[in-house]
């Protein structure tokens, strides 16, 4: 334990000083107006590791001061509940927050207790870097992301192969048994029936197959007019009254756009008709400034509190793609019903 001599009155170290050792957290022991009395061994090796600027490791300075100067929200939020619990709010105090450094930032989990007299409080602040944790945790949103994007564009490829080979296959073959000679020998015209009978289904399939995996209006019209196909159909099925509020004129926009959005407005309708019991909503898409905006309004019951939550993929589907195009996703409940927003930068076609 590292401990300033001399401005640690009534603290005693030595009863902390085994304990706070052991742990592999940094920890400081703050008084009650923010000076550094003392930090333990892990906290003495990581400014040494980061090689940080700290006078006697930091012991004497002021902690509150320091976050102050740092002037990040991150540490904003640190000094006002390290003060609030200096002050006699509840414990502990948790946050996560990035500390820039010279070379870039570490990532903080901090938590604090209070201990001491009342009117003469400490605190124990420590500090676990979490960075590998978090950037851990950003590498698989990303790869997610990604993995998200390039199956779009895969189903995209398979739709139109389908769509464009497999099926005139099938329908040159359909043309040519029509145009057999009718003066076949006897027995084949049921055996020709047949056939025919079944590349009708096969082709009925695999064009509902390649809809689906990439609707046609979405390639030929654009996400306006792909907008309107799906969800005119979807409140037919569902029994929800849709209302537009997208122009006539809305441009077209780069595919990835036009992709995503186009995913976002499939699932957040899936979700009106699963969850929010509403029998109408709004759909509307309109450039704001350099965004699209995309915004898919119900009247029914609002996200459910927090605690009753249960995660699916849906909503973080449609944040991870909107997240891909650099755009994201925020969620309101609008009283009545979850306003569902979706931004992503405006792109032109042709601009991916
Ligand atoms: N329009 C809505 N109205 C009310 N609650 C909603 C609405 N949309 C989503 N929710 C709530 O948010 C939760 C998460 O939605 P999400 O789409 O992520 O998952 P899900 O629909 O439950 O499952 P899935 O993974 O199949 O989409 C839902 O279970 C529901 O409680
Ligand atoms: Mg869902």
């Amino acid at each position: 334990m590292h401990t300033a001599k001399g401005i640690a009155d009534g603290f005693d170290p030595a009863f902390y000083e085994s304990a706070l050792d052991a742990l592999t957290a940094n920890v400081a022991v703050v008084d009650g107006r923010g000076k550094i009395l003392a930090v333990n061994e892990a906290w003495v090796q990581s400014v040494d590791l980061h090689d940080l600027e700290f006078k006697d490791y930091g012991v004497g300075c002021n902690y509150l001061a320091f976050c102050d100067r740092l002037g990040t929200p991150g540490a904003g939020t640190v000094a006002a509940g390290l003060r609030d619990l200096i002050a006699g709010g509840p414990g502990p105090f948790r946050h996560e927050y990035a500390l820039p450094l010279a070379i870039n930032a570490i990532w903080i989990k901090l938590s604090a207790v209070r201990v001491g007299r009342v009117n003469d409080p400490f605190l124990i602040v420590a500090h676990e870097d979490i960075s590998t944790q978090r950037r851990a945790e950003l590498g698989l949103r990303e790869a997610t992301a990604r993995l998200l994007h390039a199956e779009d564009t895969e189903r995209r490829r398979i739709a139109r192969e389908l769509h464009d080979s497999t099926a005139q296959y099938l329908a040159g073959a359909k043309l040519m048994l029509r145009s057999l000679d009718a003066k076949d020998p006897a027995g084949t015209t049921l055996l020709r029936d047949e056939v025919a009978d079944l590349l009708t289904s096969a082709l009925d399939e695999i064009r509902s197959f390649a809809y689906l995996l990439h609707p046609p209006a979405l390639e030929h019209l654009g996400l306006a007019a792909a907008i309107r196909q799906f969800a005119t159909g979807f409140s037919r099925r569902g029994d929800i009254a849709l209302t537009f509020e997208i122009s006539d004129d809305f441009p077209r926009l780069a595919h990835a756009t036009e992709i995503a959005l186009y995913r976002v407005v499939q699932e957040a309708l899936a979700n009106v008709h699963r969850h929010s019991g509403s029998e109408r909503a709004i759909v509307g898409l309109r450039i704001a400034g350099e965004m699209v905006l995309l915004t898919i309004r119900d009247f029914g019951s609002g996200l459910p509190p927090r605690r009753d939550a249960v995660p699916g993929v849906g909503l973080e589907g449609m944040r991870l793609r909107l997240e891909f195009l650099k755009g994201h996703l925020t969620l309101r409940n609008a009283e009545p019903g979850l306003a569902v927003e979706a931004w992503a930068p405006f792109l032109p076609e042709g601009q991916d």
